[in-house]
């Protein structure tokens, strides 16, 4: 399995980094049997297995009650657990706290926290405590609210030095990684030179020293429209509902179940049932 340290050779050798989202049993363990190098459990499983228009909704439980699951099926591959909205922002303490639970009762091996600004103190604490940590700058999902909608971050100049201090911030706090999610190319590729720790990208481009995509997008697995930043490498939603359709036809039509499927009793026991 890597390890944080291992992640930041990788940087140094100019060996791409590979993370990709799981939230339940048999998605870590496709990922582990995939190769990835690093699992995310994304706060993303609000929108994508439970539902919900946005993160906001996720709780700690939801991502101890995931990540669990993840760790079943992922023994060798390093995790990473997001701390969900509003869980290290009201003091050092509950954020400790918090991570403190993520990791302890998951097995997961790092915590993920959006933003700059008063969560660098968070990082500060996290790293001290033994908690590693991967920041997430740019496109913030937790901030949608004050972002005003999922938009590309850092277009004009201002917005773009003040992404590249918050990642330098970052670094000092003691993080090993950072997302950095729906940025230009130019400015991604500026950070991952600014930094010495992995800047890991999801619709930042290709100069930077990762990639992270979510697990159903990849796959076209239950999403109707993916961003512009996905590769889909696959479509299986309309197999699974042709599967379901044709198990439907099949029972609607006594086709299914066939003799294959089906358990006896012996004759001699019919007999004695029956006399
Ligand atoms: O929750 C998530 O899936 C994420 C990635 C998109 C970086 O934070
Ligand atoms: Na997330």
């Amino acid at each position: 399995m890597k390890q944080t340290t291992d992640f930041l050779k990788m940087k140094e050798k100019n060996e791409k980094i590979v993370m990709l989202t799981a939230y339940d049993y048999p998605s870590a363990k496709q990922a582990e049997q995939g190769g990835v190098d690093v699992i995310l459990v994304g706060d993303s499983l609000g929108m994508v297995v439970l539902g919900y228009d946005s993160t906001i909704p996720v709780t700690v439980e939801d991502m101890i009650h995931h990540t669990k699951a993840v760790k079943r099926g992922a023994k060798d591959t390093f995790i990473v657990v997001d701390m969900p909205f509003l869980t290290y922002h009201l003091s050092v303490r509950d954020t400790l706290i918090n991570a403190g639970r993520l990791i302890q009762e998951t097995g997961a091996h790092a915590v993920k926290l959006e933003g700059a600004d008063e969560v660098i103190e968070k990082i500060s604490a996290l790293t001290k405590a033994g908690i590693p940590v991967c920041a997430h700058l740019g496109l913030t999902p937790q901030s949608v609210g004050v972002l005003g909608g999922y938009k590309v971050q850092g277009k004009d100049a201002h917005a773009a030095k003040k992404l590249l201090e918050d990642a330098k911030g970052c670094e000092e706090a003691g993080a090993f990684a950072v997302v950095l999610e729906c940025v230009p190319k130019q400015l991604a590729e500026e950070v991952a030179k600014s930094i010495s720790i992995p800047v890991i990208g999801i619709g930042a481009g290709i100069s930077v020293d990762g990639q992270v995509l979510v697990y159903h997008d990849i796959l076209g697995y239950g999403v109707e429209r993916v961003p512009k930043f996905v590769k889909q490498y696959h479509s299986v939603n309309p197999f699974m509902i042709e599967s379901i359709q044709a198990y439907a036809a099949d029972v609607k039509n006594n086709q299914f179940p066939e003799d294959k499927h089906t358990f006896t009793m012996k004759e001699e026991e019919l007999k004695v049932l029956y006399g």
